[in-house]
């Protein structure tokens, strides 16, 4: 957790450490050997927390405390039914996630990888100024054309990369809900009010896919969400258009991105995420993808957040080792 957290717990005399000490995912054997007896655990998205782990850890368990803010990794029937706590961080890392989902819609969007990759390769020197070369799609709004904002998933990071591209002048919002959620129109006009959009407005996939200069996915993982983006969305998008996700890699068909891209349905995409992370290789058909950014899931990865992170992680599993409520906690 760092060296500015583990002093939470390590200067609790009350309370027995058991440490994974690498800074890598746990190894899961390890994890399963050493869980047995504990009454809190602090894990990262990468373990799996599932029945094989409480039959591990015994029935004590109190608390599940994750350092993030998705919990896709956790089987939620199960911990609601040992009626083990939950604990999770979010608020905290919004900032950072919206930061790189603007960051990856303007690479995408300006042919970042491939430009870079001309100075990289040295071949600079073979491309004089032109008007044309090089040339992406912008991100702001134009004296003669004004932009659309989608998002799938319209949660807090949704809100923190909405407020971001006020300056860029967008001047409407749209959005695609979980469709048991209640319509949120009041919220919708406010939001609309202080940031001088003409319109917040839910709308469903067809609608969005079809007008929206760019689309942010940040939407929870699990089966639910699942390739949400798929070939029909993806086909329905405009080919000036730009798609982000720095959710979980899943809510994206990966193959139909592929081809979206290859075949030119959409101008990029810009991913903090991939089905199937971290094992991601160089031919990956998306890494190969010249119009296509993607960094290794780096959307909290801010010394200042991981900090935060940690910190209401520890906090989470310290309140409810003494029975308190949690500062952040899931409720089923
Ligand atoms: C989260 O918190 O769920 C992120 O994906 C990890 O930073």
């Amino acid at each position: 957790m760092g060296p500015e957290v583990m002093p939470l717990l390590e200067n609790r005399n009350d309370i027995d450490l058991v440490l994974w000490q690498q800074d890598c995912a746990c190894d899961r054997k390890w994890f399963l050997e050493n869980v047995q007896g504990a009454t809190a655990i602090i894990v990262m998205f990468g373990d799996k927390v599932d029945s094989e782990l409480f039959e591990a850890a015994g029935p004590q368990l109190r608390v599940v405390s994750t350092m993030s803010v998705g919990y896709d990794h956790i089987d939620v029937k199960e911990i609601s039914k040992r009626k083990i706590k939950l604990g999770y961080t979010p608020d905290v890392l919004s900032d950072a996630v919206a930061d790189i989902c603007i960051m990856l819609a303007l690479m995408a969007g300006r042919n970042a990888r491939e430009s870079m990759a001309v100075v990289n390769e040295g071949k600079w020197p073979n491309y004089s100024w032109a008007p044309f070369l090089f040339c992406g799609r912008q991100l702001s709004s134009t004296a003669t054309s004004q932009r659309t904002v989608g998002f799938i998933g319209f949660g807090r990071i949704a809100h923190a990369t909405l407020a971001r591209l006020i300056p860029f002048g967008y001047t409407h919002c749209l959005y695609l809900a979980n469709p048991s959620s209640a319509p949120a129109t009041a919220r919708d006009a406010a939001l609309a009010a202080q940031h001088h959009l003409q319109s917040v407005q839910r709308v469903d996939a067809d609608t969005l896919a079809a007008t929206s200069d760019v689309v942010f996915v940040l939407a929870p993982g699990g089966a639910a969400t699942e390739h949400l983006v798929g070939a029909r969305f993806l086909r329905r998008m405009k080919p000036t258009a730009v798609l982000v996700n720095a959710s979980r890699g899943t809510l994206v068909d990966s193959d139909a991105l592929a081809t979206a891209l290859r075949e030119r349905w959409i101008w990029g995409a810009g991913l903090d995420v991939v089905t199937g992370e971290p094992n991601i290789a160089a031919d990956h058909p998306l890494v190969k993808e010249p119009r296509c950014v993607v960094v290794p899931h780096i959307g909290s990865a801010t010394i200042e957040t991981r900090i935060d992170m940690a910190t209401l992680a520890v906090n989470n599993a310290l309140a409810a080792i003494a029975g308190e409520a949690m500062p952040a906690s899931v409720e089923f």
